[in-house]
Formats: structure tokens, C-alpha cells, sequence
């Protein structure tokens, strides 16, 4: 048989490929079509969206997945302008994510089609103008995310359409507190409003620069420039500036921070400069991210109120110290990054309430191996589940680069004489059976349903 020319066989590909292409499904495909593609997607999970949308605009790539069992669209950063018809996707949507876009007005009926909607997250775009019929039709929407934008001015007729709207955030806009915002604020302070605009703060007038939207007085508002300057100014003090609370008290996580709801609330703080960690951080806060700051130390109750963080990242701060009680209250912890930091050893105690820990990153620290550093190896013993990367001496230099595991082997084979230190009662032997007598009483105390808890089987180690 004669072999067929590698270019002919090139052309003839090339002529049959538009056939092919028409063979795909998707254009113009029938319910039975959809229902084929739908559990083929199933099948398949997250998948990229690259079809032609409606009105000539190519739709974004969008992830679109079902997230235990509620289907989200995550079209964040993929710098849109418009917001993606509903018959965009496959299913409807329960959770539309938009953040970080380029979207500049939300147009009346701009979510017509998307009634399933329970969040939407319109944070990080260039948002100044919402039309008062934008979120027509979102009547289960109970989350909308609106921070970080550039509104001065919104309706209240806006949030009509929404009876279910319960989480609302508006903070991080150059709110113009004028008369046209009046019947906003008055919405946004009835007490059972209570999770509707927290922290939005007036950018405008000058008088009432930095006050709360939740606090300002609605009288204020409508009321001629220099009678309410006056008004103000005597009730507060005038300083033309900030409230008290945001003078002197540390940087508040929510406002500095970016906080993003689904798949699960995570929290970017990355790159923020703080030198402590801020307060404020949501107790429903499952990640959160302070690598790139410059933190030094962390505080006892540092973390107390975020009893739902999983995720951790202390990553490339200054730390130099973690103080006693720096991490209680993290009982569900399971990733924790300190790497890159400045840590010499850990304080006897610090990580005694990190029961469920999986992942801890130490490397890029100054581990110095003297008995100091015995509380965390001897912590590790009891915690066989947790993964611990990077534990490496970094000083003295005889034991420079000596897995710190290894060096405190061959001490206890060697069983010198205790060197002294400044912290050694922290660390003494004696201690550790004190300290592993609580840890026998914390694990008879039941701190979590039975189901959660993995059976901890460890001996004691007398290290001297
Ligand atoms: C504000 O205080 C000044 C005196 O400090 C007073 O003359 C003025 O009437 C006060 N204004 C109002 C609106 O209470
Ligand atoms: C923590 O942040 C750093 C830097 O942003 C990143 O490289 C690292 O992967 C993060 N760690 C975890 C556990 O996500
Ligand atoms: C942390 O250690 C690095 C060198 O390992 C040093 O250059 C830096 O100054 C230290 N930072 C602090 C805050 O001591």
C-alpha cells in the first residue's frame, strides 16, 4: 500500500475540521443536549466557560463548580467590564463571584435570571454608580459584597428587591454623606440591620470625614453645610478626622484586610505593613493570610475570637517570639506557616491548643539547638498526625543545618549536663510532666465531639 504524503494528509485534515467543529455540541443544542452536557460536567467537575456570550461579548473563562452541592461561578480577576448574562451558565448559580474585576456601573435588571442567588461578590471592581433596579429579582440573595469600589452615593430603593439580604458590605467607598444618602443610613442603623454596611465610613464632607454611616447622625445629613458643621463639631469635639476608636487602636482586620466569602471565608491580609496582627478578624474566618508583614511578635489572645481558622500563614514577618497563649483558642488549626521569620525557639506551652494540626512550616527560622529548642521536638512526639517541614538548627554552628530531630537524639543519647540559659526553667524537665499532666486532663475534658478527635497514643519521654 502506498503511504500517503504527510502533506496531503495535512490538507485534508485542514478541510475536515470545520465539520468536526460543527459536530461539538453546545451551539444551538437542544434540552436533551444541555442535560447531556450537564452531567458530563458533572462528571468532570470545575470546568472553564469559553463560549460566546449573548450581545456579541466573549464570556469570561469563569470557573464554574459545585461546591457541596451549591453550584458557584467564580469569575473573579478576569478583568470584566459587564456582568456575564444568567444563561451563561450550565446551571444557576447559588454563589457569583465578581471580585476584582473592572465593572464601573451595575445597570437596572443586571442580574435578571440569576434569582438563586444567595451571595454575590462585587468586591475590588471600580463600581460608582448602582441604578436603583440593579438587583431586581435577587430575592434570596442573603450576602452582597460591594466593599472596596468607588460608590459616594446609593439609594435605598437599591435594597428593596432583596427582603433576604443579611450580610451587606460597603465599606472601603468614598461615601459622600449628603442628603441623598440619608434614607441609606437610616436603613443601615435599624438594629435588626446589624450585619448591613458595619464599617463604611464617610469619606465627605469634611466634617463628617471618617464617621461610621452607622453612627452619623441622620439629621446631619440634609442639613445646611454650616449648621451641621457646627452641630458636629460639638458633639465630637471637632477634630475634623478620625473618631476616637480609630486613633489610637490597632488596625482593624476587616477594613484593611480583603475578605472573601466563597468557597470558605478567607481573609487576605498579605503585604498590609502591619506590625502586629490586627484586630477585628471575624470568628468565622476559616484562612487567613499575614505572610509579607512585619509582625515581630505575637501577642497572648492574639487569635482568641477566630475559633473557625484552619489555615494560618505567618509566612516572611519579623517574628521573633511567640508569646505564651499567642495561639490559644485555634482548636480546628491544621495549617499553620511560620516559615521565614526570625524564631529562635518556641516558649514552653505556646502550641497546646493546636489539637487537630496537620501541616507546620518552620523552615526559613534560626532554630538555635541548645535545650530550648526540646519543647517543640518533645510537642511533635506527642503529635504524631502533624507534618512539621523545615525544623533545621541554625545555630550553633556545630549543629548548623543538622536536623534539629537529630540533635536531640544524640542529647539524649548523650545525656549532658544541662546548659544554662535565661529561659531554662521554661523548659525544665519537670515542667513537661506538669505540662503533661494537663494535656491528659485537657483530653479527658472532651473539648470536641468524640467524632473529631483523633486518638492521641504517645509515651513519655524523660529527657533527662
Ligand atoms: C457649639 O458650641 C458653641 C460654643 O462652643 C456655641 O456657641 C454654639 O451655639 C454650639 N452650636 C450648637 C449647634 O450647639
Ligand atoms: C503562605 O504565604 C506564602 C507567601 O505568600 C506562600 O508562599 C505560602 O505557600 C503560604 N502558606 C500556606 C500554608 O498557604
Ligand atoms: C531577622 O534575621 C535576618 C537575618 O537572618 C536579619 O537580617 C534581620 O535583621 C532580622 N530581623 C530582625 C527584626 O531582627
Amino acid at each position: 500500500m502506498r503511504a500517503i504524503p504527510p502533506l496531503l494528509l495535512f490538507c485534508l485534515f485542514l478541510l475536515l475540521l470545520p465539520s468536526i467543529q460543527m459536530k461539538k455540541p453546545g451551539k444551538g443544542r437542544g434540552l436533551k443536549g444541555a442535560r447531556h452536557k450537564l452531567t458530563r460536567d458533572r462528571a468532570r467537575g470545575p470546568r472553564r466557560h469559553s463560549r460566546s456570550g449573548p450581545s456579541g461579548l466573549v464570556s469570561p473563562n469563569c470557573l464554574e463548580s459545585p461546591e457541596s452541592g451549591h453550584v458557584f461561578v467564580d469569575c473573579q480577576e478576569r478583568r470584566l467590564s459587564f456582568i456575564p448574562t444568567a444563561n451563561t451558565w450550565s446551571n444557576k448559580p447559588k454563589h457569583l463571584l465578581l471580585a476584582r474585576n473592572r465593572i464601573k456601573v451595575l445597570h437596572d435588571g443586571a442580574f435578571l435570571g440569576y434569582e438563586n442567588l444567595d451571595s454575590l461578590d462585587l468586591q475590588q471592581n471600580q463600581i460608582s454608580l448602582v441604578e436603583d433596579g440593579a438587583f431586581q429579582g435577587l430575592t434570596k440573595l442573603t450576602t452582597l459584597l460591594l466593599q472596596h469600589n468607588r460608590l459616594q452615593t446609593l439609594s435605598e430603593e437599591v435594597l428593596i428587591p432583596m427582603p433576604n439580604l443579611g450580610y451587606l458590605r460597603l465599606y472601603d467607598n468614598p461615601w459622600n454623606c449628603l442628603c441623598p444618602i440619608d434614607s441609606l443610613v437610616r436603613t443601615l442603623q435599624v438594629p435588626s440591620n446589624r450585619n448591613l454596611g458595619n464599617h463604611a465610613r464617610c469619606a465627605k464632607p469634611i466634617w463628617l470625614k471618617n464617621m461610621k454611616l452607622k453612627h452619623v447622625d441622620p439629621e446631619l445629613l440634609c442639613k445646611e453645610p454650616d449648621l451641621a458643621n457646627n452641630q458636629q463639631s460639638n458633639e465630637t469635639g471637632y477634630t475634623g478626622a478620625l473618631e476616637p476608636s480609630s486613633i489610637r487602636s490597632k488596625p482593624d482586620a476587616t477594613t484593611v484586610c480583603f475578605t472573601y466569602h466563597y468557597p470558605q471565608i478567607r481573609m487576605d491580609c498579605s503585604n498590609r505593613g502591619f506590625t502586629e496582627v490586627p484586630s477585628g478578624i471575624p470568628d468565622n474566618v476559616v484562612h487567613i493570610d499575614l505572610s509579607h508583614n512585619s509582625i515581630s511578635h505575637l501577642k497572648a489572645r492574639d487569635f482568641h475570637a477566630a475559633k473557625s481558622l484552619r489555615t494560618l500563614n505567618l509566612s516572611n514577618n519579623n517574628m521573633e517570639h511567640l508569646d505564651k497563649g499567642s495561639l490559644t483558642g485555634l482548636l480546628h488549626l491544621q495549617e499553620l506557616d511560620l516559615s521565614n521569620n526570625n524564631l529562635t525557639f518556641v516558649q514552653h506551652g505556646v502550641l497546646e491548643d493546636l489539637y487537630f494540626l496537620l501541616h507546620l512550616k518552620l523552615e526559613g527560622n534560626l532554630w538555635v539547638c541548645d535545650y530550648s529548642i526540646q519543647y517543640m521536638v518533645y510537642w511533635l512526639s506527642l503529635h504524631p498526625g502533624v507534618s512539621p517541614s523545615g525544623l533545621v538548627c541554625y545555630s550553633p554552628l556545630e549543629y548548623a543545618g543538622e536536623s534539629v530531630e537529630e540533635y536531640v537524639k544524640a542529647y539524649n543519647r548523650e545525656c549532658p549536663k544541662q546548659q544554662s540559659r535565661p529561659d531554662q526553667d521554661q523548659t525544665d524537665p519537670k515542667l513537661w510532666n506538669t505540662l503533661m499532666e494537663a494535656q491528659a486532663e485537657l483530653e479527658e475534658e472532651e473539648l470536641e465531639p468524640s467524632a473529631l478527635r483523633v486518638p492521641q497514643k504517645y509515651q513519655i519521654i524523660r529527657l533527662s
